[in-house]
């Protein structure tokens, strides 16, 4: 049997400092919040219980998780330091024996790979450390170590001598505990400390003193455990994650021309061969399938669905579109609430006028159609399969334009059948 895990997310600060209304850790980093991209980070840890511990924007925040299953959401009051939030979590896991991991929700470039090791590293010590070496260690509890070089213990910032202030080494705030060694020691937290907090950090002391033995392990890239406490670090980390994201697909075998403009979203699927160009947006949920060209200068939102071979150029917006095989919207286009079949032209200037101030619906453009420049399509309307319309038309609303006919005009009308020994066009 493996030992049982459990998770402990903390996220009950307030987070004045974003000055943005929202609570911080709902803050979007690369198409997830903070807090989600760390409750992913924890899901791949396959944990037996996890426990987010919140308290400011509580509501809005849990609003959030509704579609997550598995987690355990308590509320910590007015927080009253690390210690206590732990102390909360750890009511909720009453009898569980088993290893006890703590993480920040504002803490999101954490990796899986990292928390592994944190706790295999723990072995028999009662609890593991992560520890970094920042450029900038200010703010944060530094690593008290011996003589020997042996860990002995976490100094907060306002309560270190200046000798400790050069300490380079600090506290994540990332722990791997047994669960039978932390309960007691956190019965015994005092917040006799310069910030009046119950310090989780005094539980390794306390640990040490009681003839426990502590480990700390220093993270490979700092970069994983900066926390956001503003939107400059926000932004930051945005740029990291982006280029996780980007490496990622560069190494399925998606070629993305110039990663420096490239904005890809978690979450977005792209088949081998396709090739991105510069200046694209890609946003989470899309799928888009192999030796397709997106870009220069695209932006596809949710629900995008590109089959194969499809091509979206220069300004182009899609958005809950499903664009079929070898379909080509290549110019000035925006295609909203579409389906799109195999095979199809969108003309340049395209739109399909999804919205009528109140309610969205759909277009359905069949396989093989050419929509003339300019087309306005106003939905919910129809294309047959092969059917064509004329520069510059504007198809009504509840239009269905059948297989094979050729509509042109304002409003777009009949003109006649298509045959291919007329018809071509532009692409
Ligand atoms: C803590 C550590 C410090 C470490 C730093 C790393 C303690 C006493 N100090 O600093 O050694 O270098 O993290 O970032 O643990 N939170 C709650 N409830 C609370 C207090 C905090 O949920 O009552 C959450 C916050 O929302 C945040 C995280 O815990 O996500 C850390 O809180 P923060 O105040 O930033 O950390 P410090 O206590 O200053
Ligand atoms: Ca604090």
């Amino acid at each position: 049997m493996p030992r049982p895990l459990a998770v402990i997310v903390l996220a009950a600060g307030l987070g004045t400092r974003t000055k943005v209304s929202i609570p911080k850790v709902l803050l979007p980093l690369c198409g997830r919040t903070l807090l989600g991209t760390v409750l992913d980070t924890v899901a791949d840890l396959t944990p037996d219980r996890t426990v987010v511990v919140l308290h400011h924007g509580k509501d809005e925040i849990e609003r959030t998780l509704a579609d997550r299953s598995g987690l355990t959401i308590v509320d910590q009051g007015e927080p009253r330091g690390t210690g206590h939030a732990v102390q909360v979590a750890m009511h909720a896991l009453e009898g569980f024996e088993g290893d006890v991991m703590v993480v920040y929700g504002d803490v999101p470039l954490i990796t899986v790979d990292t928390l592994v090791e944190l706790r295999a590293s723990r072995g028999d010590h009662g609890v593991s450390v992560l520890t970094a070496l920042p450029d900038d260690p200010t703010g944060l509890g530094r690593i008290l170590r011996d003589a020997d070089d042996e860990f002995v213990g976490i100094r907060e910032e306002r309560d270190c001598s200046d000798d400790e202030l050069a300490i380079p080494e600090i506290n994540a705030g990332i722990y791997c505990y047994d669960a039978a060694v932390l309960r007691p020691l956190l019965e015994g937290l005092s917040d006799d400390n310069a910030q009046r907090e119950l310090y989780l950090t005094d539980t390794i002391q306390a640990l040490l003193e009681d003839g426990r033995t502590a480990i700390a392990v220093e993270v490979a890239d700092a970069e994983e455990v900066s926390g956001i406490n503003d939107l400059r670090q926000l932004a930051i980390a945005t740029d990291l994650m982006r280029e996780r994201i980007l490496l990622q697909h560069l190494a399925n075998g998606v070629c993305i021309e110039d990663p420096a403009t490239t904005f890809i979203d978690h979450g977005v699927e792209i088949g081998r061969d396709t090739r991105i160009l510069p200046c694209t947006v890609i946003r989470s949920g899309v799928v888009i399938g192999e030796n397709c060209e997106i870009g220069p200068f695209s932006h596809l939102r949710v629900g995008t669905v590109l089959e194969e071979r499809a091509e979206i150029g220069n300004f182009v917006e899609t958005k809950k579109t499903r664009i079929g095989v070898g379909t080509k919207a290549k110019h000035l286009t925006y295609l909203g609430d579409a389906e799109i079949g195999a095979g199809a032209n969108i003309g340049c200037g395209t739109i399909t006028a999804n919205y009528d101030g109140k309610n969205k619906f759909r277009t359905v453009i069949g396989d093989g159609a050419f929509v003339g420049s300019g087309t306005v399509l106003v939905a919910p309307s129809t294309m047959g399969a092969r059917s064509m319309t004329g520069a510059g038309a504007i198809v009504t609303r509840e239009t269905k334009i059948e297989a094979d006919e050729v509509w042109v005009g304002v409003p777009a009308k009949r003109l006649r059948e298509r045959t291919s020994a007329r018809d071509g066009g532009q692409s």
